[in-house]
């Protein structure tokens, strides 16, 4: 799968060496979780490679320069629970100023069917570009119902960004939802039947939350 309007795969060195000990089974909990919110900074910080800018008046040391400064865009971040809140320390990292919504979606098990169990987002969305955040996309259901979900309060854009995609999430979520831009560090192989991205790492939940 290449890069295109729409999907963008982030192949940086660094986010490649980290997604490794992810994928690895022997990573435990503590470095798990610390390798989501590590990759999610570096995601974050290509994912806003888009933010517009303002000039500014700085006065250096030395005399007045005119400066740049992000204009005002404000962005919410909507971690799909449980394991989107794996990445929220990370994007917080570098845009601290942003608000969290949440949404509580779980798989159901036998028709890998998306659940909804809680949904609160903030009040001024209208006014944010918003940030979905999962780190799998599998067949896509859960990341087409919480965009679907996050659309009705009209905030001004939306992107979802994923550590690790199935093709078949990513053609299901870019033809559901044609507006939104899908960022993710690897494209996977396939899913197997029971809905799991191969290779990929396993239950991203169970992984940060330590309860497989
Ligand atoms: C996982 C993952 C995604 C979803 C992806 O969550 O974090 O939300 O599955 O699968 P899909 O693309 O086929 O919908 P899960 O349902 O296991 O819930 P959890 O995060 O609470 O463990
Ligand atoms: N959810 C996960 O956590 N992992 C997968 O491989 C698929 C869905």
């Amino acid at each position: 799968m290449e890069n295109n309007e729409q999907i963008f795969i982030m192949n940086h060195p660094l986010i490649q060496h980290k997604l490794s000990f992810l994928r690895d089974k022997n990573t435990g909990t503590k470095e798990f979780r610390e390798l989501v919110s590590e990759i999610a900074t570096l995601m974050c910080y290509e994912a806003t490679r888009d933010l517009p800018l303002m000039d500014v008046q700085t006065e250096t040391p030395m005399c007045t320069a005119t400066t740049k400064v992000i204009a005002g865009r404000k962005l919410a971040f909507v971690p799909i629970l449980r394991a989107g809140l794996g990445m929220v320390d990370g994007m917080l990292q570098l845009v601290p100023s942003a608000k969290v919504g949440h949404i509580g979606l779980y798989r159901d098990h036998d028709t890998l069917q998306p659940v909804e169990y809680y949904n609160k987002l903030p009040s001024d969305i209208e006014e944010r570009d918003v940030i979905v955040l999962d780190p799998m996309l599998a067949t896509g259901g859960s990341a087409m119902d919480a965009i679907t979900i996050v659309k009705r309060s009209r905030p001004r854009s939306i992107k979802f960004l994923c550590i690790i995609a199935a093709p078949e999430g990513l053609k299901a979520l870019s033809e559901a939802h044609p507006d939104v831009h899908i960022y993710c560090a690897a494209v996977d192989e396939k899913l197997n039947e029971h809905g799991y991205i191969l290779p990929g790492l396993g239950d991203a939940g169970d992984r940060i939350f330590g309860t497989m």
